[in-house]
């Protein structure tokens, strides 16, 4: 086993220890007693425990989740020849994953939030869909996923925080979810780490990989107008990207502290200007907010 292979074996049992600790099971967090069959009881407008503009949020998050089989055959696809931890914790994570889009589906079901008919019709389209990365390189697409399990995680607290005073069984669901989200940025987020300091170069995979950031379900219906009600209504928009995600992740690894080699000097620059841009983007957000 090679140095860095040790390493990420290391990782992999620390997740291991860690998600121990965290073990839940969907069916304690679901609220059961209020479900109704919708036969002899159809969805009707008025029902439902949320506003439209959250009703909509947790039908984005599950929408996404609910494409697990697709993240976790490209995820195997990529991995096939890095380290076997990598391979090993890629069936883990997707134990833990497999939970995110079943409590959220059975949730709104339950909580008679939104109409069932559309959001199945819905599900079928965005599973039929699919989802591929545009990275086969393990390296890149690790640095991919550290941005996307933040961001979830980020998300998933911003969401509880704006469902709390309208259900707060959903506020407790989604902090459970997000714990799950914050292990797996963890893991994924010392892994890029690793793999950096074996080889400084792969500082400019980094530099590319990040101003080409889109979250999973982008290729789902509506989804620039989710995100907009998202930011709007949930709190998880430009502003909460760039300074939880982007800020926290590129101070983490120090990307654009390192010292630039010829190789890498092109690629930080590049990353400089799309960070500048999106720091715009994001104080315009809060000034108009
Ligand atoms: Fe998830
Ligand atoms: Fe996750």
């Amino acid at each position: 086993m090679s140095a860095l292979e040790t390493s990420i074996d290391t990782l992999y049992q620390r997740h291991l220890a860690l998600t121990k600790n965290l073990d839940w099971g969907y069916h304690r967090l679901l609220p059961w007693e209020i479900g109704r069959n919708f036969s002899d009881h159809p969805w009707q407008e008025h029902e439902g425990t949320l506003s439209k503009e959250m009703t909509i949020a947790v039908e984005t998050a599950m929408l996404t989740e609910i494409n697990l089989p697709w993240f976790t055959s490209t995820l195997m696809g990529a991995f096939s020849s890095a380290p076997r931890s990598l391979l090993r914790f890629v069936h883990t994570w997707t134990r833990e994953e497999d939970q995110h889009g079943r409590v959220l589906d059975v949730y709104l079901l339950l909580s008679r939030n939104g109409n069932p008919d559309d959001r199945v019709a819905t599900q079928k389209t965005v599973i039929e869909a699919g989802w591929l990365s545009q990275y086969a390189d393990p390296f890149a697409l690790m640095v991919y996923t550290s941005l996307q399990e933040l961001a979830t995680r980020v998300f998933y607290l911003s969401l509880a925080r704006a469902v709390a005073d309208q259900d707060p069984t959903l506020a407790t669901i989604l902090r459970t979810v997000a714990k799950d989200e914050t292990l797996h940025y963890t893991f994924y987020r010392d892994a890029v780490q690793l793999y950096l300091e074996s080889d400084p170069g792969r500082l400019a995979v980094v530099c590319a990989v990040i101003p080409n950031f889109t979250m999973p379900g982008h290729g789902m219906p509506d989804f620039p107008r989710r995100m907009k009600i998202i930011a709007e209504h949930a709190g998880y928009g430009i502003s909460q990207y760039y300074q939880q995600v982007l800020q926290v992740v590129l101070n983490t690894w120090g990307v654009l502290e390192y010292t630039s080699s010829k190789a890498t000097s092109a690629p930080q620059q590049h990353l400089a200007r799309y960070l500048r841009t999106v720091q715009k983007l994001a104080e315009r957000s809060e000034r108009e907010a």
